[in-house]
C-alpha cells in the first residue's frame, strides 16, 4: 500500500516525460482572422521568430492588419530599444520578414505546424472553417481556437484530428497582455497540450492551463461577477457609481464592473451570457439580465457607441 502513491507519481511523471520528449516544436504558424486578436497574435508570433501567415477574407482587410501590426511594432520597439534605435529598426524589419498574408487558407496550411483561428465568434462558421482546413493541413498540424466563449470540444468534433486540437485564448491587446489560457478537451493529447503550452511561452506569454469549461478561467470568474453587479443594481441595492467605486477602492480592481462592461461591449457580454445560459439554463450565475438586454436592444453597447451604462463624449 505504502508504495502505491510513489508508483503513481513515477508513472505520472514518466507519462509527462514521454509526452514532453515527443512535443511538437512549432515553427510555422497560420493565423486565420486578421482582426483585433488575429493581428496581435500574428505580431507576437512573428516577433518571437516564428514564420507566420496571416489569413483573412480580403487583401483590403489584410493591408489594414499589416499596417496595424507595423504601428504596434514601432510602439513596442520605441520602448524596448529606447537606447538602441538601430537594433529596434532591425527587430521591426526581421519581424515583418517573418510575416506574410493570404486570402486562401486552404492553400497555405500545407506546411504549417499550428493553425490558430481568430475569426468571428460563431460556432457554425468556425466549424465550417476547421472542417475545410482539416482536409488540407498535414497530419501533424495542431489546430487551436482563440474563442472566448464557445466550446472547443464542438470545434474539435468538426475535424478528424480531435487529439491535435485545443484552445489558445489570448487577451486584448495581445502584445501587452501576458496571459494565455491553454485549453484541453477530453480528446486533446498530452503531446498537443504540452506543445501549445510551449508555444505560448515561446511567444513570450505566461500560459495557464484549463479544461474546456465555459469561460475557461478568467471569463468564468469575470462574466458572472459583472452580471452579479448588474443584478445588484437592478434590484436597487446600490447605484452603479457606488458599485464601481466599491470594487475599485475595496477590492483594488483597476475598473469597476460597469466601467468594465462598457469597455468590453454590452453586446459581447450579452452574447457570452446568452450562450452559457443556453448550455446550462438552470445555472443562476448564467441568468440573463433584463437591463443588459434592454441596453443592447437600444444599441447602447458601451464605449464604442458612446453610451452603455455610462455616457461617453
Ligand atoms: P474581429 O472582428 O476584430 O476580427 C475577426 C476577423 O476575422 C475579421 O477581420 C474578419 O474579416 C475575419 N474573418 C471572419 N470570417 C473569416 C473566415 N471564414 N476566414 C478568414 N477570416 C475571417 O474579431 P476579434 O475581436 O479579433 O475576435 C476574434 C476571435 O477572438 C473571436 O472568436 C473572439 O471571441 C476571440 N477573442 C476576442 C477578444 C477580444 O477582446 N476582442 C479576446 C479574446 C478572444
Amino acid at each position: 500500500m505504502a508504495s502505491a502513491p510513489r508508483q503513481f507519481v513515477r508513472a505520472a511523471s514518466s507519462d509527462a516525460a514521454t509526452a514532453a520528449a515527443k512535443k511538437l516544436l512549432i515553427k510555422h504558424v497560420t493565423i486565420i482572422g486578421g482582426g483585433l486578436m488575429g493581428a496581435g497574435i500574428a505580431q507576437v508570433a512573428a516577433a518571437s521568430g516564428h514564420t507566420v501567415v496571416l489569413v483573412d477574407q480580403s487583401d483590403e482587410i489584410l493591408k489594414k492588419s499589416t499596417k496595424g501590426i507595423e504601428e504596434s511594432l514601432k510602439r513596442v520597439t520605441k520602448k524596448k530599444f529606447a537606447d538602441n534605435p538601430e537594433a529596434g529598426a532591425e527587430f521591426v524589419k526581421k519581424t515583418l520578414k517573418n510575416l506574410t498574408t493570404s486570402t486562401d487558407a486552404a492553400s497555405v496550411v500545407h506546411s504549417t505546424d499550428l493553425v490558430i483561428e481568430a475569426i468571428v465568434e460563431n460556432l457554425s462558421v468556425k466549424n465550417e472553417l476547421f472542417k475545410t482546413l482539416d482536409k488540407f493541413a498535414p497530419e501533424h498540424t495542431i489546430f487551436a481556437s482563440n474563442t472566448s466563449s464557445l466550446p472547443i470540444t464542438k470545434m474539435a468534433n468538426a475535424t478528424t484530428r480531435q487529439d491535435r486540437f485545443g484552445g489558445l485564448h489570448f487577451f486584448n491587446p495581445v502584445p501587452m497582455m501576458k496571459l494565455v489560457e491553454v485549453i484541453k478537451t477530453p480528446m486533446t493529447s498530452q503531446k498537443t497540450f504540452e506543445s501549445l503550452t510551449d508555444f505560448s511561452k515561446a511567444v513570450g506569454k505566461s500560459p495557464v492551463r484549463c479544461k474546456d469549461t465555459p469561460g475557461f478561467i478568467v471569463n468564468r470568474l469575470l462574466v458572472p461577477y459583472m452580471m452579479e453587479a448588474v443584478r445588484l443594481f437592478e434590484r436597487g441595492d446600490a447605484s452603479k457609481e457606488d458599485i464601481d467605486v466599491a470594487m475599485k477602492l475595496g477590492a483594488g480592481y483597476p475598473m469597476g464592473p460597469f466601467e468594465l462592461l462598457d469597455y468590453v461591449g454590452l453586446d459581447t457580454s450579452k452574447y457570452i451570457i446568452d450562450g452559457w445560459h443556453s448550455l446550462e439554463p438552470n445555472n443562476p450565475l448564467f441568468a440573463p439580465s433584463p437591463l443588459l438586454n434592454k441596453l443592447v436592444e437600444e444599441k447602447k453597447l458601451g464605449k464604442k457607441t458612446g453610451e452603455g451604462f455610462y455616457k461617453y463624449k
